[in-house]
């Protein structure tokens, strides 16, 4: 176990002591003595890179648990193209740093061999049931994507056993399958959803950004405009003339190529033809800038309180 201190931005002299766990017999160890003092135990998985989206779960996690533990790993098993894991971005001192100033209390960063011994292609094949909302948008442009998630996901919840595990909804689609997962696989936790935070230019924070070329960069707040745009269209129009005119005006950006923009039933992520058919109604969307793959959403209906 190493020890990061790091002076919090919010007073320069107040020092916190960050524990660095490499190993699952360390975290084992770690949460037997913090349950042994009666805390309670807030799970953040990453895959590192972080940024303030990152953080505002941390943050929530500090503020709702007496221990908080956050994962960094670049989980290869839910990459299903090699060139993206390749690229993305790796900072460990950096996301230290940062995560010591949030408050964390640990942070469990393994190599891929402690989470997959062997390999991952030595795990034992356990094919998770995650229902429909896996099957569509991501599921169907990253085959394997989700089944990658699970692992990890349910092996962190596993190894840590959390009260809390926080999740961004700007992986709207991925906090319905590991709701799915955790019930499928019978894993006590409450899975807290948490809101997308973004640059002051709207675009999505996003690990993947960092990719984005400076032209790029201008470029991509152009998805969330597009969004914000159709939400006022949406009141005077169908799902359909919404639909397309988010795509049209997207794709009328040399640089930016639309995946898949799906208004769906947030519920159950299932293809909505009127805005009457559900309380709760999400746009998804994935594009790419240049290389890069961009996702975002917006919800159009929100069930009153
Ligand atoms: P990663 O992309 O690193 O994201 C970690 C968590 O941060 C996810 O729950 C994600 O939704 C959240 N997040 C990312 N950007 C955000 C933003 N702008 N606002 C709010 N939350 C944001 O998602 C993963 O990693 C992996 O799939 C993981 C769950 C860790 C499994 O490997």
């Amino acid at each position: 176990m190493a020890v990061c201190r790091c002076k919090t931005p919010l007073s320069a002299k107040k020092t916190r002591v960050m524990i660095i766990l490499r190993t699952v017999n360390d975290v084992r160890d770690y949460v037997s003595s913090e349950r042994g003092r009666g805390a309670s135990i807030g799970l953040v998985p990453t895959m590192g890179a972080l940024h303030d989206g990152h953080l505002s779960l941390v943050e929530k996690a500090v503020a709702e648990n007496a221990t908080v533990i956050v994962s960094v790993f670049v989980n290869p098993t839910q990459f299903n193209n090699p060139e993206d894991l390749a690229t993305y971005p790796r900072k460990e001192e950096d996301d230290f740093r940062l995560l010591a100033g949030a408050g964390a209390s640990a942070v469990f960063a393994p190599t891929v061999e402690e989470m997959y011994p062997g390999g991952p292609e030595a795990q034992e094949p356990h094919l998770f049931d995650l229902g429909q909302a896996a099957e569509v948008m991501e599921g169907k442009y990253r085959p394997g994507h989700f089944q990658g998630v699970a692992q990890v996901v349910s092996l962190l919840f596993r190894i840590v056993q959390p009260d809390r595990a926080y999740f961004g909804e700007k992986d709207f689609q991925q906090i319905a399958v590991i709701r799915n997962m955790v019930k499928s696989e019978g894993i006590k936790v409450d899975i807290i959803a948490c809101p997308i935070k973004r640059a002051d230019d709207g675009l999505a924070l996003s690990s993947r950004n960092a990719l984005l070329t400076p032209e790029q960069r201008k470029i991509a707040p152009e998805i969330h405009a597009a969004l914000k745009y159709s939400m006022d269209y949406s009141h005077s129009h169908s799902v359909k003339a919404t639909h397309d005119t988010v795509v049209e005006r997207l794709d009328a950006i040399p640089e930016l190529r639309v995946e898949y923009f799906e208004i769906v039933d947030a519920r159950t992520l299932a293809p909505v033809d009127e805005w009457e058919e559900s309380p709760w109604i999400v746009g998804c969307i994935t594009v790419y800038c240049g290389k890069v793959r961009l996702i975002d959403n917006i919800a159009y209906r929100i069930p009153k309180a």
